[in-house]
Formats: C-alpha cells, sequence, structure tokens
C-alpha cells in the first residue's frame, strides 16, 4: 500500500499533495475530506489511549512508550499501523471496531476537531509539546524526506509557512491554543518533549499513574531502554520500514539553531510573546 502511495507521490506537485479541509492544510495521500467526515462519528472506547500532538513533537516516541507499556500488562504485541486516527479510507474506522482494548491511537488535530465521542467517554488524553523552533526545524527535514509530502527547496520558505500556519496540519499556535482552555481537565495529561528528554523514567512514572497501569519499577525500567532515541532508531526498520530515518532523525534538544537566522529566532519569538505567552500552556512549553 505504501508503495503504491509513493508511486504515485511521484507524479505529484507539493500543491496536490496537500488539501484543506475546514480552512487547514491536511496530506493528500494520507486521508481526506471523506475520512475526515467519517471520523467524526469515530466510536471512542473509555480505555482507549488518544495522543494529541503537534507534528514533530515526540509523536512516535509517546505511540511506542504506550505499546511498550500494555505489551508488558497484556502480553499483546504492539501493533503500530493505524494509530493515527485520521489516516487511511473511510473504512479504517470500521475495522477499528474489531480491535480489542486498549486501542493506542493518536492524532495531530486540533482540539475542536477531535471525535465528540472521546469526551462522551471520557477518555484520558495525552498531549505532548515541543518546543516550536525545534518542531519547525524537524518539521522542514521531514517534510523534504517523506515522499509523500511537500518537499521545500528552502528553510527560509518553509519558515514563512510555518509561521504563517500555512504547513500541513495548520498553525502550532493555534493548535497549541486550542489545548489552552481544556489544560485543567481532569482526564488530560501535558508532557514536553523537552521533559522526556531530561528525565525519561519520571515521565514513564506520569504515564504510569495517570492510565493507573500500576507497572513495577523494574517495567518502568524495560520501558525506558526500548524508549531511547537509540534503540528506537535502531528498531525503525521494523517500525517504520524505509522511512525509519526520517522519523528517528537527531532526537536532540536545540537543532533549531542548525537553520534559524537571528531575525528568523526573533520573528518566531514574537509570535510566541503575542499567542502564548502568559497562558497556561505557554508555561508548559519548555521555551
Ligand atoms: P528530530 O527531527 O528533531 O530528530 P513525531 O514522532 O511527532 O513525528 O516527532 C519526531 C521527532 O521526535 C523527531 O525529532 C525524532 O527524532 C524525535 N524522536 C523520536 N523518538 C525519539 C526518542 N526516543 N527520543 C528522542 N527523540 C525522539
Amino acid at each position: 500500500e505504501m508503495k503504491r502511495i509513493v508511486e504515485q507521490a511521484n507524479n505529484m506537485t507539493p500543491e496536490e499533495m496537500q488539501f484543506s479541509y475546514k480552512g487547514v492544510l491536511y496530506p493528500s495521500l494520507l486521508c481526506s475530506e471523506a475520512s475526515f467526515q467519517a471520523m467524526e462519528s469515530f466510536e471512542a472506547r473509555e480505555d482507549d489511549v488518544l495522543i494529541i500532538t503537534y507534528p514533530k513533537c515526540g509523536t512516535n516516541w509517546t505511540i511506542q512508550i504506550l505499546h511498550q507499556m500494555l505489551f508488558l500488562l497484556h502480553n499483546k504485541e504492539p501493533t503500530l499501523d493505524q494509530a493515527m486516527l485520521e489516516f487511511g479510507k473511510p473504512e479504517k474506522y470500521e475495522d477499528l471496531k474489531q480491535k480489542p482494548s486498549p486501542r493506542v491511537l493518536s492524532s495531530h488535530v486540533t482540539y475542536e476537531n477531535i471525535p465528540k465521542s472521546f469526551f462522551e467517554k471520557k477518555t484520558k488524553i495525552l498531549i505532548i509539546l515541543r518546543n516550536p523552533k525545534d518542531a519547525a526545524v524537524s518539521y522542514y527535514h521531514f517534510t523534504n524526506n517523506n515522499p509523500v509530502l511537500p518537499s521545500y527547496s528552502s528553510w527560509d520558505l518553509f519558515f514563512k509557512d510555518f509561521l504563517a500556519g500555512e504547513v500541513i496540519y495548520g498553525s502550532y499556535f493555534d493548535h497549541a491554543l486550542g489545548l489552552e482552555k481544556h489544560i485543567d481537565d481532569e482526564n488530560i495529561l501535558v508532557l514536553t518533549f523537552e521533559d522526556m528528554k531530561a528525565d525519561l523514567p519520571a515521565e514513564l512514572r506520569k504515564i504510569n499513574d495517570f492510565y493507573g497501569l500500576n507497572l513495577t519499577d523494574e517495567q518502568i525500567q524495560i520501558v525506558e531502554e526500548k524508549s531511547t532515541f537509540k534503540s528506537m532508531k535502531e528498531k525503525s526498520g521494523d517500525t517504520h520500514g524505509k522511512l525509519g530515518n526520517v522519523f528517528f532523525r537527531k532526537g536532540e534538544i536545540g537543532d533549531w539553531k542548525s537553520l534559524f537566522t537571528e531575525e528568523q529566532s526573533k520573528e518566531l519569538d514574537a509570535k510566541f510573546e503575542k499567542y502564548l505567552a502568559g497562558t497556561k500552556l505557554g508555561e508548559k512549553i519548555n521555551y
């Protein structure tokens, strides 16, 4: 299936690789207006794991952590396919109905676009935030090296679109502001990429407590060892096929300095100041 999609991508212009739905761009080879409409009536379960992120903020890292944790508890082999809620054909939601609990699901949509049934079922939501400068640099490399996403001829052009929210999944800032109103909800846990880098076991224990998993210290340690950047990159051929090195690129904090000019850095600072400074969510971002 992926091979067919990549062949299709070779004949497409960057503009054709994205489509606009309700004012936000999405990847046209991975989802469609029909899949979004079908997703609106997605039937959530109380015990689903739902991970919400803006792209490049640690989605795959967190998905695999949850898979490892649940594997230790249920002896259930991690299956990483279908995790991204909005990707695939509308029929996918029928397949997901057959999947046993707990299902690990993730999405990059804004809070307003999360299917309503997650709120009716009071499903717990895990949010991962990352410094927008590092997210932007990660996103630039990702979009240029992933054949199904549009390529940019320069960092400057990408940065302009990123700042304007004219990249796939829209504005980092709108995504964050959508979450701001709900940050104190009891079924929400907010973690950051930077805290996970600094002290992974501490963040793993937060996830453990949030989901009431009761993992032992020894089990937490096993998950930690399997979730380092090094081990995940080594396994990335199995988990992500040929794109393994694209999904697991550097895994560092501060790589923004490799591409941002001083002026671009100031522009982003100003935008952060205007939209997120003083907000509860802004406080949580390691800026
Ligand atoms: P870089 O491009 O900066 O390396 P997402 O999964 O949301 O697409 O995020 C991808 C980013 O998370 C990439 O950042 C990737 O390398 C990083 N990442 C993935 N797994 C990681 C891990 N175990 N430790 C640290 N960073 C990780």
